[in-house]
């Protein structure tokens, strides 16, 4: 087996991908409330919000009061999701640290989740990067659907490639590769590693696993074997992609940490206080939540 990574880095994404698909509203106040929570559990990285058409993410429609009512904890960099120059001016206004683009590497997944095509989606990101670059923020560009897509099945890394190397081109800082339907299995992920770790450091690749399979845990274990050491993750599991029918919420933050922790890998992040703030959107959520450390931990 190849060597395992001394330290890892999360970047929590439940306040963005765990909320964006969640009927329940969570109220502002909560929704601040709880970010303030994560904000000292020892996250360096929080995704607070997405700064899209509220019209189709109703849950999250509330993102600028919420970057601008959030308490900063100057040891965490707070991100948003954009996918426009609306989004990135509204996001601006709301202070985020940095932004993140979006699109997908299959054509159909991308015209259902950003209404366009890919070869139409590359000049809107091209001069939201370039902006937000002049404003001297961070930029990651997700990558969806790298190992499977809903609507048109397996994806290979022949396809996900020359997207990454389009994204960097316009001048994305680092890429994070989204099995968003959360299909994929350690092979999948060994060949699309192994292919990228070819053109690209492992610096600069972000893994962004959903869990509805329950490989996630397989799969990041896998990827750090290949020197991977950043992966995104949802705090009770929470969350989904409304444009990928039947996936489920990211792996849960809390397994994450489980798994690192126990194999001695140092995150920085307090499980206990992730605790602390899973029971707490729970309770506001009226349900509980996927992870299955959370369970066994005591509700
Ligand atoms: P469009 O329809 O092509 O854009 O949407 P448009 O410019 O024609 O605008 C349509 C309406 O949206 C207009 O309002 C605009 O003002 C408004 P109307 O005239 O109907 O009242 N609008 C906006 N409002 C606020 N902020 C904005 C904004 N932009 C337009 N930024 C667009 C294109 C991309 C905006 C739209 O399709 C959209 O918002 N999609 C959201 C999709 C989304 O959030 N999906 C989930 C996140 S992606 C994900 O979860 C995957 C990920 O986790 C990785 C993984 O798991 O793989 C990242
Ligand atoms: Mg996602």
């Amino acid at each position: 087996m190849k060597k395992l990574p001394y330290t890892v880095r999360i970047k929590e994404v439940g306040p963005r991908d765990g909320l964006q698909n969640e009927k329940t509203w969570v109220p502002t106040e909560s929704k601040i409330a709880w970010i303030n929570l994560l904000s000292n559990t020892g996250i360096r990285e929080i995704e607070f919000s997405s700064f899209v058409n509220p019209k189709l993410i109703p849950a999250l429609s509330d993102a600028r009061e919420v970057g601008k009512l959030i308490k900063r904890n100057p040891h965490v960099t707070y991100s948003a999701l954009v996918p426009n120059q609306r989004g990135l001016e509204f996001a601006l206004e709301a202070g985020v640290d940095g932004i993140s683009v979006f699109m997908s590497a299959s054509e159909t997944h991308n015209r259902k989740n950003i209404n366009k095509s890919i070869g139409d989606t590359y000049p809107i990101l091209k001069q939201v990067i370039q902006d937000a670059k002049k404003e001297g923020k961070h930029v990651t560009g997700y990558v969806s659907t790298v190992f499977d897509c809903p609507y048109e099945g397996r994806i290979l890394p022949g396809t996900v490639i020359p997207i990454c190397d389009q994204l960097l081109d316009l001048g994305v800082d680092d890429l994070s590769l989204g099995d968003t339907i959360g299909t994929a299995v350690p092979l999948q992920v060994e060949e699309l590693i192994s292919e990228l770790l070819e053109y690209y450091t492992p610096e600069k690749l972000i893994m962004h696993f959903h869990d509805t399979r329950g490989m996630a845990i397989a799969n990041i274990h896998s990827s750090m074997q290949y020197g991977i050491t950043r992966f995104d993750s949802s705090i009770g599991g929470l969350g989904g992609c409304p444009y990928a029918p039947g996936a489920a919420g990211n792996v849960a933050t809390n397994d994450v940490l489980y798994l690192l922790h126990g194999l001695g890998i140092k995150t920085g992040i307090d499980e206990k206080k992730i605790q602390e703030a899973s029971l707490f959107i729970q309770n506001k959520l009226g349900k509980a939540l996927p992870s299955k450390s959370l369970l066994v931990s005591g509700q």
